[in-house]
């Protein structure tokens, strides 16, 4: 998302874009995830005129996405070849250029919130792995309770397709609010047979995930290509 005017002159714009991930499949039927979608951008419009900051607004909009099990973040999220979910956030604030994420993070409802608060909490960008989780959990971030049982196909995939394919699915969130504010934030499982540790562009501020005071991005597709063609950053400074 990229504002065509100076927002300081018009001080009651804003705008918000949200996406389910990339590679839609020909033929296959997103009734239920583009009516979640429509709701949900409906809610944080409702957020946006009322005054709700971007950076508020796109920690919502990605945590309802991880966790209603639709799309391939969060609760949708699949396996790695060693048989557990690792998850992938990152949230960045255009105003302060101040970012938060988590890789490789295991069992947390709300990566993306684990990733406000990395932001917001220590000194750093990132945290992974078992160090992300020690934290998320020193400060209370919502657990969940029964791996075997939380983790849910997203809507559409074919068991096939998470066996075989290095298909993936992402959510983000952009958005500008009322005082000329934008935030990003992205949220992933990852791509399907991913190996245990794999990383992508999710959680990486730069590739998957930029924001500062003339645009707002999250990316989409498979994580290895972005981080290669520098993503984010690269649309950024184009
Ligand atoms: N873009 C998401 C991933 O590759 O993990």
């Amino acid at each position: 998302m990229s504002p065509n005017k100076p927002m300081s002159n018009n001080p009651k714009t804003y705008a918000l874009a949200l996406h389910g991930g990339a590679g839609p499949v020909a033929g296959r039927n997103y009734d239920v995830v583009e009516a979640h979608l429509e709701k949900l951008a409906r809610e944080c419009e409702t957020l946006l005129s009322a005054g709700r900051s971007a950076l508020d607004v796109v920690e919502i909009a990605v945590a309802e996405l991880e966790a209603c099990g639709l799309y391939v973040a969060g609760r949708g999220s699949a396996a790695n070849t060693a048989g557990y979910v690792e998850l992938d956030a990152s949230i960045m604030d255009g105003t302060t250029r101040m970012a938060g994420g988590v890789a490789a993070i295991r069992d947390f409802v709300h990566p993306v919130r684990v990733a406000r608060g990395v932001m917001e909490k220590t000194s750093h960008v990132l945290l992974a792995g078992s160090g992300a989780a020690a934290f998320a959990r020193s400060h209370g971030y919502e657990e969940v309770s029964d791996p075997e049982n939380y983790y849910t196909v997203p809507v559409g995939v074919t068991a096939e397709e998470m066996r075989d394919s290095h298909a993936h699915g992402t959510v983000g969130a952009v958005a500008l609010d009322q005082s000329g504010a934008m935030a990003a934030a992205t949220s992933t499982g990852g791509t399907f047979g991913k190996l245990e540790g794999r990383v992508g562009d999710t959680p990486l501020i730069g590739p998957g995930t930029w924001c500062d005071d003339h645009v707002a991005i999250s990316c989409t597709g498979t994580g290895e290509h972005i981080i290669r063609a520098g993503g984010a950053v690269s649309i950024a400074c184009a």
